[in-house]
């Protein structure tokens, strides 16, 4: 059975970013916001025994899980493992224009073959999850909304209910996936155009949203917002969306935040990477000014693997900084 979820506030997928513990750190910070893992490819998905540093999902949700692939077989059992990791939905990257993507013939180069994302995306569904797809507004430097609406039309005969879209164009050569981040304008109007052609899916508007004002304001115009690379500098942020954007009353977030995301990742220590298991908190240093002594000290104890004292350093940071 599929449950009823806001997608209203979501948490892109970002590789290397959007791990299991970054994932329960945001949980931490927001009841409400709507999560999802680093794109995993398919063939890693079924046949990795590392695959649980990426899909573990320890009850954060409402979570989604997002696949790379195009094999049919292959995304038929993506679902089924989506299911029984306990995942709210699993989502089809049709966005990514890396190099690497491309070989493997996913991402966002599939937006070339709409009736293959078509298929896919109907290998995809089963009735207890919701499958999704997240695209780009199109292919190469010029924005063309006829070939976005062609796409879509043809993406919307499998009944497909929600789709995430980061609203520019991917260039899929001669600039690497970063700046395809930056370099193709965004185009918001597509995604409002597109939202009155085919009222019976939900679009979530994702680029470039990196404030909450700004956010809180698109929500007026579109169905749900999606944001990356503010959450990525700055979790913290989260802890604001309950209140602002679902207008829950304000709960106390203190210095347990980071108490309770210590005691989740001090067990993992020796399986998993320090770095990975900290990426989601270092970030922090790079949003916040002056914070170069910090970081030098917080490289010190990780090269020794002193976790007791990287949880006291990062809790003085935190309330130094006002941050909690
Ligand atoms: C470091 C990083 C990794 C990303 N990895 C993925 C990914 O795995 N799957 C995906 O669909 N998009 C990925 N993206 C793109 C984001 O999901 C999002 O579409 C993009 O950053 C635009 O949103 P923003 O302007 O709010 O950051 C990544 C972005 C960043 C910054």
């Amino acid at each position: 059975m599929k449950k009823e979820i806001s997608r209203k506030f979501c948490v892109a997928p970002m590789m290397g970013y959007t791990t299991p513990y970054a994932r329960k750190l945001y949980r931490i910070l927001s009841k409400n916001s709507f999560l999802f893992s680093e794109m995993i490819a398919t063939k890693s998905l079924i046949y990795s025994k590392s695959k649980d540093n990426v899909i573990d999902n320890d009850f954060n949700n409402p979570v989604a899980l997002q696949v790379g692939g195009s094999e049919i077989d292959d995304l038929t059992k993506a679902s089924k493992i989506a299911i029984d990791y306990n995942y709210d939905e699993i989502n089809l990257n049709v966005g990514c224009p890396s190099k690497a993507v491309q070989k493997g013939s996913f991402g966002a180069c599939l937006m070339r073959d709409k009736i293959l994302v078509r298929n896919c995306m109907e290998a995809l569904q089963n009735d207890n999850i919701e499958a999704s797809l997240k695209c780009r507004l199109g292919l190469g430097k010029e924005l063309n909304y006829e070939f976005f609406e062609e796409f879509i039309d043809e993406i919307s005969k499998t009944g497909i209910k929600i789709i995430y879209v980061h609203a520019r164009n991917a260039i899929l050569s001669g600039i690497s996936p970063q700046a395809n981040r930056s370099i193709p304008p965004l185009n918001y109007d597509f995604v409002k155009k597109i939202k009155n052609k085919f009222p019976n899916i939900t679009f979530i508007l994702n680029g470039g949203i990196d404030n909450l004002d700004k956010a809180e304001n698109l929500l007026k115009e579109f169905d749900g917002v999606m944001v990356g690379r503010l959450i990525k500098h700055n979790p913290f942020i989260l802890k604001e969306v309950d209140k602002k954007i679902f207008k829950e009353k304000g709960r106390l977030i203190d210095e347990s935040i980071i108490n309770n995301y210590f005691e989740y990742i001090k067990p993992k220590l020796g399986f998993e990477s320090i770095f990975r298991l900290l990426s989601p908190l270092l970030s922090i240093f790079f949003s916040v000014p002056h914070s170069k002594d910090y970081k030098s000290k917080i490289n010190d104890y990780m090269k020794d693997q002193k976790i007791n004292l990287i949880e006291e350093l990062l809790i003085k940071f935190v309330s130094e900084r006002n941050l909690s």
